[in-house]
């Protein structure tokens, strides 16, 4: 890693410049607008790889030379862009092997970006040897803080299922698995006699009839992923070859399922994102926190940078609504309080050719005067007051497990329920913990866990026997462990652990299950005595160790139980056998398709600091109404009440009483406090200085409806 970008101020601001569309006159006015909204970095060229290579090996890099001085003379650096997501038209016409071939056969057409096969060796050697050029122009170059290498690997492209890319996939399976005896053993080919007989034999997963091989689907996503990181080395090598900024590319680690940015994160020098809001969806900015936190955690708590999101529509929803007034705002600074340095957008200048005319920018078509420039150029200067904020991080002590695999492998087909999807799971129990204003880390299931006091397993069907060993002895070792239903099934091969699920999990959760009751679409399945109610999913469990804290109370598995609890060692184990909602009467939002590209298929807590005897016991855990005090209503006792009394026998500190709308989140010594609600907010015990505002708080600061307050408390508080 070559460190971190050294940008001349404190947090990035800035965005995607394409100059090459416009004439030079447009230029100049830029970087005096630039300079005027506190611009200071641009993320330059995504997408000029036909200027700079108007044929194959003839370059031309004039325009680009005068551009990069212009920015340098404004005092605007730039995160250099290798522009190889987005071939020229003649690298399609010279290499016709190297088009994208779908699942169903298809060759892709050109007129867009991403068209190419990511195993293709051709395109390997066109984008080297531009990013060569590039790095050996600029490297040196003092305005170059940093590399943008490509533009979302796997936007589109993310699976080619060409001959050459089947190819590539059998070197990668001989890899793997040695000899084809070991790949038949592996993916169980017994099954319906589909043994192979050789390497040769394997075909990438094409479209088939129903039920091809899951273990080969579930290779085939691996494989894919592997090929784009391969593209990413080459060009960042080559680029290192030059010099040593920091080299990233750009995630879309909410947005894009294909990709395993756990594999990705240590490719890159700082972990980049790129954020879009699904705008019709209620209280998005829940799901925005999640794609935020999740990130910072792929960056391994490291600051990280967000490195595209729109100032208002984008142009690629069905309906695409502009941001309400001040939403911008609260977004930019949402990223910020979760732990990214930077607030960059797709794009500068809204452009007036091409498919992405109708997507908002920094600088809309409607020019300077319009309210959208004017919050730019607010945002800007508010940003400037934050500079103190850089580097710091944020602590969790709840983590959330997410692994790319078990996503994958959940979605393929033939599974108990097409009602099983993996966000839905995750967005529920992120989004009860979100409304008890706890910050949460995101974790693999194989991670050191112990600095967290408690651990969440929204949808963990794939799970190793090795990751279900690491999670038994976080709990033994005094962690709360939280594991909703379907988690721990198959290993990673798709295969069903041996003896009764959820084999991975079973001594860790003290329970087995004897038969899963997937409800219909829409049903629902009464628990407990308090009105709670279960979706999508009831099952047949049978104590071995745990105690019953809820039963079902109708429904298939009337009288059995459908919330457990487990004492192990130090700790306990929590399952939850139904879904429950994260709110009274809201189910979380399911993304349906939502970029949904591919279907595819901290320091250590002291132990004391795990006691249950800790202030906030809620005495019986059993008891879901929360703690004593906290006056839970009926209709509040979901699954965030359960989690609630969780939180309070692992001891987790959080502020009580606040409305769910406001977003509380600590970054280093500051806090963030963001009122997403149309009514202003008191949060008391609050003092010191507003970075945003110099405003003086002394015992309590009130955030005014739909605004951000962001302060540094004061001396060492
Ligand atoms: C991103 C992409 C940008 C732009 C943007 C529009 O996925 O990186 O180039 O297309 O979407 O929302």
């Amino acid at each position: 890693m070559s460190g971190y970008p050294a940008l001349p101020e404190g947090i990035a601001y800035g965005g995607d410049y394409n100059p090459e569309q416009w004439p030079e006159e447009v230029w100049r006015e830029d970087v005096r607008l630039m300079r005027e909204a506190g611009v200071n970095l641009v993320s330059l060229g995504v997408f000029n790889w036909s200027m700079l290579e108007p044929a194959e090996g003839v370059y031309d890099f004039d325009r680009l030379d005068r551009i990069v001085e212009l920015l340098h003379s404004w005092g605007i650096m730039i995160n250099l862009a290798t522009p190889t997501s987005s071939p020229p038209t003649w690298f399609r016409t010279a290499h016709p092997g190297a088009r994208l071939v779908d699942r169903e056969g298809h060759v892709i057409a050109g007129g867009t970006r991403h068209s190419f096969c990511p195993s293709s060796p051709e395109y390997a050697t066109a984008s080297q040897r531009l990013a060569e050029r590039l790095a050996e122009r600029y490297a040196g170059h003092p305005a170059i803080a940093m590399w943008h290498v490509h533009n979302e690997y796997g936007w589109a492209n993310a699976r080619c299922y060409c001959e050459t890319s089947a190819e590539a996939f059998r070197d990668w399976l001989r890899e793997r698995h040695g000899d084809v005896a070991a790949l038949n053993a592996a993916w169980g080919t017994t099954f319906w006699g589909l043994t192979y007989g050789s390497f040769e034999e394997v075909e990438p997963p094409r479209l088939a009839l129903p039920g091809q091989l899951t273990a080969l689907q579930l290779d085939y996503a691996r494989f894919s992923v592997e090929a784009h990181i391969a593209n990413f080395r080459r060009e960042r090598d080559t680029i290192r070859r030059f010099g040593d900024q920091p080299v990233t590319t750009n995630f879309m680690i909410a947005n894009c399922v294909a990709m395993d940015y756990w594999r990705w994160a240590d490719e890159v020098d700082v972990v980049s994102n790129d954020h879009y809001l699904e705008a019709v969806r209620a209280e998005n900015h829940i799901e925005l926190a999640m794609a935020a936190d999740l990130t910072r955690s792929v960056a391994g708590g490291r600051p990280w940078m967000l490195m595209e999101h729109s100032t208002g529509a984008v142009n690629w929803q069905p309906r695409n609504l502009a941001k309400r007034p001040g939403e911008m705002r609260r977004n930019s600074l949402a990223h910020v309080a979760r732990g990214s340095d930077s607030v960059l957008f797709f794009q500068w200048r809204a452009s007036r050719h091409g498919a992405e005319k109708f997507h908002s920018a920094m600088l809309p078509h409607a020019g300077t005067d319009s309210d959208l420039w004017r919050d730019v150029v607010a945002l800007g200067a508010g940003l400037r007051g934050l500079a103190g904020l850089r580097g710091s991080r944020v602590e969790a002590e709840v983590a959330l497990v997410w692994d790319w695999e078990s996503f994958w492998a959940l979605e393929l087909e033939w599974r108990p329920s097409v009602d099983l999807r993996f966000r839905e799971r995750m967005e529920a129990y992120y989004e009860a913990l979100w409304r008890e204003h706890v910050t949460v880390d995101f974790a693999r299931p194989g991670d050191d866990l112990s600095a967290y006091r408690m651990v969440v397993v929204p949808s963990s069907y794939l799970l190793t026997e090795a990751a279900g060993k690491n999670l038994r002895r976080y709990v033994e070792a005094g962690g709360h462990l939280v594991v909703s239903y379907f988690s721990g099934i198959v290993d990673e091969n798709d295969a069903v652990h041996p003896g009764a699920p959820p084999g991975a999990l079973r001594d860790v959760l003290g329970l087995t299950v004897e038969e899963f009751h997937p409800l219909p679409e829409n049903g629902t399945v009464p628990v407990g005595d308090d009105g709670l109610t279960g979706r999508i999913w009831s099952e047949r469990v049978r104590l071995a160790g745990a105690r019953a804290v809820h039963a079902f109370t109708g429904g298939p598995d009337a009288g059995h139980p459908a919330v457990t609890r487990h004492e192990l060692g130090a700790g306990t184990a929590w399952y939850v056998a139904t879904a429950l909602d994260p709110s009274p009467d809201r189910a979380p939002g399911v993304p349906e398709g939502f970029r949904d590209l591919d279907r595819a298929p901290g320091a250590g807590v002291p132990e004391g600091r795990r006691d249950p005897g800790d202030p906030g016991d809620p005495g019986d855990p059993g008891d879901l109404g929360g703690p004593a005090g906290d006056t839970g209503t009926g209709a509040e006792r979901d699954l965030r009440a359960l989690l609630r009394a969780v939180l309070d026998l692992a001891g987790v500190s959080r502020p009580r009483g606040l409305p769910d709308t406001l977003e509380l989140v600590r970054r280093g010594r500051h806090l963030f406090l963001i009122n997403h609600g149309e009514e202003p907010v008191t949060v008391p015990e609050v003092s010191g200085t507003g970075m945003l505002d110099g405003a003086a708080y002394t015992g309590s600061a009130t955030v005014p409806a739909g605004g951000v307050t962001v302060v540094e408390p004061a001396g060492d508080a």
